[in-house]
């Protein structure tokens, strides 16, 4: 890891703005389970790549917007970890963009001022049908699977997370700036994600299709591939620090 490390920081040692591409490992050890980890307790017998879908919110949306709300409250008490922090210290010696797949707040409470959100966030809500913004108020924090949504007072709409869901549009700003901040890098770090999911996906081939160094942080396999120059095979909270310094 060592050597792999030394030939990271030479890629990073450029200076100019630096992208970063977090998925849910970058969350990992702050306690958020990622989506492919086993589900816990409550959630065990669900599959988050199930109930994050449109399907699930017209067949079951009860449930749907119960487990939305425990994450929301399960976040809201995860403390952002070393590698979050190594992040947004990151931006005291150059420009750096954050863009995420996380709907987490852990970025920003760690300190981090540009992120962006590719698959939105678990603390915004709208309306399923005029999409007007709702405000639920704080989650709560028994545990339960089932919850009615509060209902839309414009119509006959209910409040739904104002998240991406599989088969659903990005947001379209945060894509472009996404976009942006990616090819205007003078090196991209891609930390914890399993690569799988597009367009995110996509980004770390962008970068390196524009000559830009591409660096992987994650300790497992992932499906990205030979855009990556260096795999630093070890986990977020351990590695961004060394990586990251000054
Ligand atoms: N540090 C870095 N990476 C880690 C760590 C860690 N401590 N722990 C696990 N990982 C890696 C795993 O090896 C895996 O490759 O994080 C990745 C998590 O992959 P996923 O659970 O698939 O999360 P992600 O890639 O963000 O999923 C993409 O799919 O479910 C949808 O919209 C959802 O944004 C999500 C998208």
């Amino acid at each position: 890891l060592r050597d792999a490390l030394s030939k990271a920081r030479r890629a990073l040692s450029g200076g100019g703005p630096l992208a970063v591409l977090s998925g849910a490992g970058m969350s990992a050890e702050s306690g958020v389970p990622t989506f492919r980890d086993a589900q816990t307790g409550l959630w065990e017998r669900y599959d988050p790549t199930e109930l994050a879908t449109p399907e699930a919110w017209r067949h079951d949306r009860d449930r749907v917007w119960a487990w939305y709300r425990w994450r929301e409250h399960l976040v809201s008490t995860a403390p952002p970890n070393a590698g979050h922090t190594a992040v947004a210290r990151a931006e005291r010696h150059r420009q750096v963009v954050v863009v995420t797949q996380n709907v987490d707040d852990l970025h920003e409470r760690a300190g981090s001022t540009v992120v962006h959100h590719v698959h939105g966030s678990l603390f915004a809500h709208r309306c399923d049908t005029c999409g007007e913004p709702m405000h639920p108020g704080p989650p709560s924090a028994a545990p339960t699977d089932h919850l009615e949504p509060p209902r839309c007072p414009r119509g006959d709409g209910w409040a739904r997370p104002d998240v991406v869901w599989f088969g659903e549009m990005l947001p379209s700003a945060a894509w472009e700036a996404s976009v942006s901040a990616v090819t205007g890098a003078s090196a991209v770090v891609v930390v914890g994600t399993s690569g799988l999911v597009h367009p995110a996906a996509s980004l770390p081939t962008l970068a390196a299709e524009t000559g830009i160094p591409v660096i992987e942080v994650n300790p497992g396999p992932s499906g990205l591939g030979r855009e990556v120059d260096v795999h630093l095979r070890a986990p977020a909270g351990r590695v961004l620090p060394d990586l990251l310094a000054d």
